[in-house]
């Protein structure tokens, strides 16, 4: 558990530590486009750039940033068994290295200038160094400042590409992804072009030469530091490497593939380095079972599983030969199978995508159903029920999506409904419950309209909690869709079934309702059994009157 929270945080800590540059970097850029306009539009721009990004405040979250996500560039590659890995992954390491190499002059001369002289460098001097001083070193910066936006835009892309609404905003953000770099370097070639036929006076600060020299002092130390700091992680690496060599082992696999590798990998590891296909759904943390493999035969004994291990493999009552490929790092030669794969041979066409790995999501999940509908089905038309069922189906996921919500599927006369997938897990919950007080009051609506012309009265019954739920996409050609699985799931789905039990229109779990923010006080409290949990849950049941305060 500790190493999913901490594995969790280091991802946290890597996309603020990145949105906190892209941010800066979206500055800079702005800044260089604005020259189109005049110089002194860049000017101006420049006085806001430095007033956000160069007080005392903003520089140590700067700073900061850079120096978490170079440090967890090199962690990345420490703890990295393999150095083989798909192109994205292989792009965002190089880039993560070589951005802070190649900025470390510009930043330390621009930071330097301010706090030891209190020069602040115009815009008109920035671009008579770059354009017209040294072009060379202009070119460099504007490519370092192009790849920091593409790196940032990419782990962007990483971070959303599963959100619901991605889809849709993602031609806009793709335009101004390559726009705002092209427009930049327009700007600042135009600025060039502007300052050679009419080159500013160079004022020379009498602190010149000793700022240049401070500056290259500087830079030449940050430079060491972050180089050793590379290499150290590469000769630590080696070292690991070395260890492991002398007590290498080999997988045998059951399809008759061999694969050598330095002890210490996992099986995973090995047969990712050994080019075997082996599926990991939740990348090896141990999560989903997916790369289980039965253990055929071993020269010696293996390592126990560890709890988290030993937890997985109970929970899918797994065979006693049967390990988590990700989690088993032998030391002796062994033979396996791999007892699970992404694809049925000859079941998917060629074309098809391949199913994605999910990922852990903070969620609400909101599951809602008719009461008696089997013995209102019996006595109606099968076309008019359909007709009854499409205007409740109708009406239940314009509420989800009133309370920003995304509906997730039909089943039979119910729905489930998924909160959250933006990431705000407490305002996924206020929303789930906005979205079950909306369900509540318009089937009333639609009761007053159906009573009239069917003698029909629906009444409806929500379930709702919130906890991690793997989200991701599932199913396969059309029938394909964003959804979420896990034991979330199945609980909002038990809610769901106890609001029926308790007579009652709403049943939310207590870390929902701690979650919204909304008083408990005055609702009713029961505890029950979750099937496959041992204790009981504590849940508050909510009546069809007490949910309008949620609206
Ligand atoms: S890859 Fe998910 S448990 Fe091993």
């Amino acid at each position: 558990m500790d190493d999913i929270v901490s594995e969790t945080s280091l991802r946290r800590a890597r996309l603020l530590s990145g949105l906190v540059m892209l941010a800066f970097v979206f500055s800079h850029l702005l800044n260089h486009a604005l020259a189109l306009i005049s110089l002194e539009a860049a000017e101006y721009g420049r006085g806001w750039f430095s007033l956000i990004w160069l007080n005392p405040v903003s520089s140590v979250i700067f700073y900061g940033a850079v120096l978490v996500h170079v440090i967890l560039v090199l962690r990345t590659i420490y703890s990295r068994r393999t150095l083989k890995m798909p192109v994205r992954e292989a792009t965002q390491i190089i880039l993560g290295l070589l951005i802070p190499y190649m900025i470390i002059d510009h930043a330390a001369g621009i930071r330097l200038a301010r706090a030891l002289y209190s020069i602040d460098i115009g815009y008109a001097v920035v671009i008579n160094n770059f354009w017209i001083r040294n072009p060379m070193l202009g070119l460099r910066q504007s490519t370092v400042l192009v790849l920091i936006w593409l790196h940032g835009c990419l782990g962007v892309f990483y971070w959303l590409r599963y959100r619901d609404w991605y889809k849709q905003i993602s031609p806009y953000l793709l335009t101004f992804a390559v726009l705002l770099p092209i427009l930049a370097l327009l700007g600042f070639s135009d600025a060039g072009r502007a300052m050679e036929t009419n080159p500013p006076v160079r004022v020379v600060h009498p602190n010149q030469a000793e700022l240049e020299a401070v500056v290259d002092r500087v830079t030449a130390g940050l430079k060491t530091i972050f180089g050793g700091a590379v290499l150290l992680v590469f000769v630590m690496r080696g070292a690991r490497s070395w260890r492991q060599r002398s007590n290498a082992f080999e997988i045998r696999y059951d399809h008759g593939a061999l694969v050598r590798v330095p002890a210490g990998l996992s099986i995973l590891e090995a047969s990712r380095s050994g080019g075997v296909s082996h599926f990991s759904a939740c990348g090896g943390k141990g999560r989903c079972s997916t790369c289980r493999v039965r253990i055929i035969q071993t020269d010696g004994p293996l390592p126990e599983p560890s709890s988290l291990e030993r937890a997985t493999l109970q929970r899918v009552h797994a065979d006693d030969d049967v390990r988590l490929g990700c989690q088993l790092r032998p030391r002796h030669n062994l033979s396996v199978a791999l007892l699970l794969s992404s694809r049925q041979k000859g079941d998917m066409p060629p074309n098809a995508e391949p199913i994605r790995p999910g990922r852990e999501e903070e969620i609400a999940v909101l599951f809602c159903d008719l009461r008696n509908f089997t013995a209102l089905s019996e006595a109606r038309l099968p076309y008019d029920m359909v007709f009854l069922l499409n205007r409740y189906f109708t009406m239940v996921g314009q509420a989800v999506e009133h309370a920003g919500g995304r509906l997730d599927k039909f089943i039979g006369d119910g729905a489930m409904a998924l909160f959250g997938l933006d990431g705000d897990k407490d305002l996924a919950s206020r929303n789930a419950l906005k979205a079950a007080a909306h369900i509540l009051r318009n089937v009333e609506t639609l009761n007053e309209e159906l009573e009239r012309q069917f003698a029909v009265k629906l009444k409806v019954v929500v379930g709702i909690h919130a906890g991690p739920s793997i989200v991701g996409v599932m199913g396969y050609g059309d029938a394909k869709n964003l959804t979420a699985i896990g034991d979330t799931v199945n609980v909002a789905s038990r809610l769901e079934s106890a609001a029926k039990e308790f007579d009652t229109s709403i049943v939310v779990s207590e870390p929902l309702l701690r979650q919204s923010g909304h008083d408990a006080q005055t609702l009713e409290r029961r505890t029950i059994a979750i099937r496959g949990k041992r204790n009981e849950m504590r849940v508050f049941l909510i009546s069809e009157l007490e949910s309008q305060r949620f609206l």
